[in-house]
């Protein structure tokens, strides 16, 4: 991470949130399924990305909103985000499979060999049914079981966490996991929505989670919270059941802004800060790990400054902390794959290594998974 921002006034804050962060003794109990029990690791078996050709620069959104490149910068780091284009025939469908497609090739098996596809997304190309079994038909995948798991920006380590489950209990071998998000389309890209529309960008990253039968190695854990009391806090309400689409037609209103996504930025902020780090060290101390024992964190892309506190919090070189949000923006479910893959990729990730997911987002929901690669 070569560049750093000014510090500003969230020096301050961010050295309040320091003292925050503290594991509370509840998610110290160890409530996991016994070691000795198990008879299935699982690990990740192959991984793949895929985000649009069009790069959306922050000078490009200053000219249709009162935003400016300096002002991004410094708030989050982004520099720019990727968009679809209209008629280049992406949708987060079509972005998840051109991304499966890598991960399943790169696992070295044949589509027919997945016994279960999950999908992470809060931007699905329907309302119903879900983008699992609509990625499942793109693969041309006769039949299996399809899920879509919406947990928005902890979408896929809940679908990582998921699919380790059903690995770890027997039942299936290979699980496609897709995180991919088409957030350009709804995003409210005038003055009004800068606040949300800077900083979301649109892609896809997907993982196949497979059998491991060395039970020394592969995903060792997975962390997932939630706390439904801040829900309204980072979301998108209307068009939904509660405001029905023959309500929005007949209050046919181009300004309500309830068709866009909200965000209380400073509290999802300060939330992210001190959740990132608390379930950062509940996945360690469940492995008896300690931070200097930490290969590659990768955080979910959310704020270039989450990242860079979370990384001082538990004191990461620049070369143990993967982020990409500069290119790509905040790709929600699709951050954590497209990261992880890129990290690969460019060969940060080699076997034996003490690799930590971690997200927060939406709900508020966040988590965290330890993998020994
Ligand atoms: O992935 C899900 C999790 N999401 C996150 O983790 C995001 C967490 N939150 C954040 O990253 C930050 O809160 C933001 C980047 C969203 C916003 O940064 P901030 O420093 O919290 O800004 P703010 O919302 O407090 O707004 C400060 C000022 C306001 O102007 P006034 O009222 O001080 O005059 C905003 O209107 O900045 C203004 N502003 C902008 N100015 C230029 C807000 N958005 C923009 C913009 N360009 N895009």
């Amino acid at each position: 991470m070569a560049e750093r921002f000014k510090a500003h006034a969230w020096k301050a804050c961010i050295l309040e949130m320091e003292s925050w962060v503290r594991i509370p003794s509840s998610l110290q109990k160890n409530n996991y399924i016994n070691k000795n029990q198990i008879m299935y690791n699982s690990r990740i078996s192959g991984l793949g990305m895929y985000v649009p050709e069009n790069i959306v620069t922050n000078d490009d959104l200053s000219k249709i909103m009162d935003t400016s490149n300096e002002w991004i910068i410094e708030r989050t780091g982004i520099k720019e985000r990727r968009h679809i284009k209209k008629g280049d025939g992406n949708s987060t469908v079509v972005m998840g499979v051109k991304a499966a497609k890598v991960a399943i090739e790169r696992a070295g098996i044949d589509k027919d060999d997945i016994d279960l596809i999950l999908f992470a997304t809060l931007s699905p190309d329907y309302y119903f049914p879900g983008s699992g079994v609509l990625a499942q038909e793109e693969l041309d995948i006769p039949t299996c079981p399809a899920m879509d798991i919406r947990n928005q920006c902890s979408g896929f380590i809940y679908a990582i966490s998921t699919a380790d489950q059903f690995i770890k209990s027997g039942m299936y071998k290979n699980i496609l996991v897709i995180g991919s998000e088409n957030h350009s389309g709804g995003l409210d890209f005038t003055t009004r929505g800068r606040g949300v529309s800077v900083i979301f960008g649109d892609g896809a990253g997907a993982a196949v989670v497979t059998r491991e039968e060395d039970l020394s190695k592969g995903i060792l854990s997975s962390h997932l919270h939630s706390e439904g009391k801040h829900a309204e806090e980072l979301s998108l309400i209307g068009p939904s059941t509660n405001r029905w689409v023959p309500e929005i037609l007949e209050a046919n209103d181009p300004d309500d802004i309830s068709y866009y996504p909200y965000m209380n930025g400073q509290l999802v902020f300060k939330n992210a800060v001190v959740r990132f780090s608390e379930v950062i060290m509940e996945g360690l101390n469940h492995n008896d790990l300690k931070p200097d024992q930490i290969d590659m964190l990768i955080p979910h892309q959310a704020n270039l400054r989450i990242s860079q506190f979370v990384q001082k919090k538990f004191g990461l070189s620049d070369d143990q902390v993967y982020n990409n949000i500069q290119k790509y923006g905040n790709t929600t479910a699709g951050s954590i794959p497209i990261a992880l893959t890129e990290a690969w990729q460019e060969g940060k990730i080699k076997s034996g290594d003490i690799i930590v997911l971690a997200a927060f987002g939406s709900g508020f929901t966040w988590g965290s998974t330890i993998i020994k690669w």
